[in-house]
């Protein structure tokens, strides 16, 4: 993390990833739900919503067989992730990746063994008709036996204004939930950091958020035509925060915070 961070300037793409992001531990949960579902190897990966496209480079080295396409509408993410990210892998790997300017809501979009959409971006999408338009698609662009993976967060801290703080090396980072409307559940959240002996970058991101419960989303994505939803629930550690291990499970239990990923198979 710290290199990007200890520059003059304030590099946000790189304080987003120390802080948010494990991109290697993603790629290996996707190729491995899949493996388990199939019994064999996937071979490519569609990231939507992929910002900067960090797990299409780590889907790569993953194998020489590994393909990943990652879609986004902002450019800038994306030409972020060509220096940063894409710039490192070795050049066999690179031929692997390949990072578009698009927006998922668009039509035909690129054939994929696993499609995911991750950090809760589908969030931005308001209406059910949309969600379910979007799943649809992704549905279709499926190869046989595919599966499409989301993540997604509640619990009774999100029905109200709240910040959560992480301290890391060289910052502090903040989520912060400025809004919450229990009529339509929509949301806004920004993203603040503070370097060490720097001034502190307030709303570096910011999220107009629909938050989608997990029935609802499972509904959408049983209403688009998927097969099947699963529910992949996170495990407690000894400290009795989230484990980061995440298994299939009916049944959750409740709790101020949670986060889980559904994924429907084709
Ligand atoms: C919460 S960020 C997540 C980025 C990435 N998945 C990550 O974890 O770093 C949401 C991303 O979705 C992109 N986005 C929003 N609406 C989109 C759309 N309709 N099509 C493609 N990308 C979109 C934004 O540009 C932004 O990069």
């Amino acid at each position: 993390m710290g290199s990007a961070l200890k520059k003059s300037s304030f590099d946000k793409y790189a304080a987003y990833g120390a802080a948010v992001q494990i991109p290697q531990n993603e790629a290996k949960f996707l190729n491995s739900l899949y493996k388990n579902a199939n019994g064999a190897e996937p071979t490519t990966l569609r990231e939507d919503f992929c910002g900067t496209f960090a797990i299409c480079c780590e889907w790569a080295k993953l194998g020489a067989s590994k393909q990943a396409f990652g879609l986004d509408i902002d450019p800038e993410p994306l030409a972020y992730g060509m220096k940063h990210y894409l710039a490192k892998l070795k050049p066999a790997q690179q031929r692997r990746v390949q990072a578009l300017e698009r927006d998922v809501l668009g039509c035909n979009l690129i054939r994929a063994d696993v499609v995911c959409a991750l950090n809760f971006s589908y969030f931005a999408f308001h209406a059910r008709s949309t969600l379910v338009d979007y799943f649809r698609s992704c549905r279709r662009s499926l190869n046989r036996n595919g599966l499409f993976v989301v993540d997604t967060f509640g619990g009774p801290q999100h029905g109200e204004p709240s910040v959560d703080t992480k301290r890391l090396p060289g910052m502090t980072y903040y989520f912060e939930q400025e809004h919450f409307d229990p009529i339509n559940n929509r949301t806004r959240f920004s993203i603040h950091f503070k370097p060490k002996a720097a001034r502190r970058r307030k709303r570096a991101f910011t999220y107009d958020w629909r938050m989608w419960s997990i029935p609802e989303i499972r509904d959408a994505m049983l209403d688009a035509g998927f097969s099947s939803v699963d529910v992949y629930w996170e495990g407690t550690a000894r400290n009795g925060r989230g484990s980061g291990r995440f298994s299939k499970r009916d049944k959750g239990e409740p709790c101020q915070v949670w986060v889980a990923y559904v994924v429907g198979r084709k």
